[in-house]
């Protein structure tokens, strides 16, 4: 079969080549997945360009956002039969600690995620653990099945399931073009709360108009002073930052009184200078929110499937080009999720 295969640290030019592989078998308790979509997020970028504490270990194939058909079924699956159209849940557990028994699997000692700490989804086919495949809703044709999980079930988890937002508060959510930002826009917005977003062009702006109340221009002035002008001086009840260190101290100065800063991400990099006392003096929260478990997961296709929010696709590429969708994921330049079919 064909693969996307990372060989090296570098430019996706460099880094990324389309290898022939041996077409894996399902193992006890697994399904094999013939892929029919998988989309390109922030992470398999970071993969390619390595980060401090990586091992470097090649080659790597990412791609976490998968769905497909199964396609054979290994010894020992019980409720997952060939023929069947899935999305993969990407968090694979060990399914009896005492996280995974309350259902907080990426809580899991052993959490390891596909298409990071596993093999991808870009490639012709895929091995899973029974357990993680989900049922596709019919609604939802191949492409839109694979352009949610992480993005949406992450930006779930920060607002609903921790960061609580409530239909009468407001929320910030930053970088909003790109796709755990455009998730969390559309979730506050579709909650009911007032709902801002902060990204980097006027087109950008523009399109996010159609979710957020307000959109702020961030190169043009510090954000938390354009909250503030939004919000009489009040701030927001909640910020959604993924961004890090970049952006940490203007979050926090952009919160309420008692307001909350969730955190999933460091795309500017990991290590904040903060002044501390803007947290505990204010009644502030910081709350980390990696990733959603499986209800989590569950939560948010309900609403995707039932087209309560819509995940943006960018645009669809065949496996040849993936090249392509690195670079522009890289250089901010889409809206939205880049999808990959790899078996065109
Ligand atoms: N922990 C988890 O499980 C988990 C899950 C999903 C994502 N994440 C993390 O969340 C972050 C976002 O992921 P994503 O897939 O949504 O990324 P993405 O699609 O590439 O979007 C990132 C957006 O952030 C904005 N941005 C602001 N400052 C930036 C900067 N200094 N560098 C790059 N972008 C900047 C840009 O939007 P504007 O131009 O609109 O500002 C960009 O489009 C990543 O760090 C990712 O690793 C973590
Ligand atoms: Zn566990």
């Amino acid at each position: 079969m064909r693969a996307a295969h990372i060989t090296q640290y570098g430019s996706p030019d460099e880094a990324l080549e389309i290898a022939t592989v041996d077409t894996p078998e399902p193992g006890p308790e697994e399904v094999r997945i013939q892929v029919e979509a998988c989309a390109l997020n922030r992470l398999d970028v970071f993969a390619r360009l390595g980060h401090p504490e990586d091992e470097g270990d090649f080659p790597r194939r990412t791609g976490c956002d998968i769905s497909g058909v199964v396609d054979s079924v290994g010894p020992d699956v019980t409720g997952v039969e060939e023929g069947e159209s899935v999305i993969v849940y990407p968090g694979v557990t060990c399914g009896e600690c005492e996280f995974c028994l309350n259902g907080e699997h990426t809580m899991c000692p052993e959490y390891r995620i596909i298409g990071e700490d596993l093999p991808g989804g870009l490639a012709e086919y895929l091995t899973v653990p029974a357990w993680n495949v989900e049922p596709k809703p019919d609604e939802l044709d191949f492409v839109s099945a694979a352009a949610w999980p992480i993005t949406f079930t992450t930006a779930w988890r920060m607002l609903v399931t921790t960061g609580g937002l409530r239909p009468a508060e407001s929320a910030l959510v930053l970088g909003a073009s790109g796709g755990v930002g455009n998730a969390a826009l559309q979730i506050a917005e579709r909650i009911g709360a007032t709902a801002y977003a902060t990204t980097s062009s006027d087109e950008k702006a523009a399109r996010l108009e159609e979710w957020a109340d307000a959109v702020i221009d961030y190169t043009e002035a510090p954000f938390d002073e354009a909250v503030r002008d939004l919000t009489d001086g009040r701030g927001v009840d909640l910020v959604a930052d993924h961004v890090g260190q970049e952006t940490w101290q203007t979050s926090i100065d952009a919160l309420a009184m008692g307001g909350r800063m969730v955190i999933c991400g460091a795309t500017s990099g990991p290590d904040p200078d903060i002044d501390i006392r803007s947290v505990y003096q204010r009644h502030r929260q910081i709350l980390g929110a990696p990733m959603g478990n499986r209800q989590d997961f569950r939560d948010a296709l309900k609403w995707v499937a039932r087209g309560e929010v819509e995940p943006v696709i960018d645009r669809v590429l065949p496996l040849d080009d993936i090249a392509d969708g690195h670079r522009l994921i890289e250089d901010r330049e889409v809206f939205g999720k880049v999808v990959v079919r790899p078996n065109e």
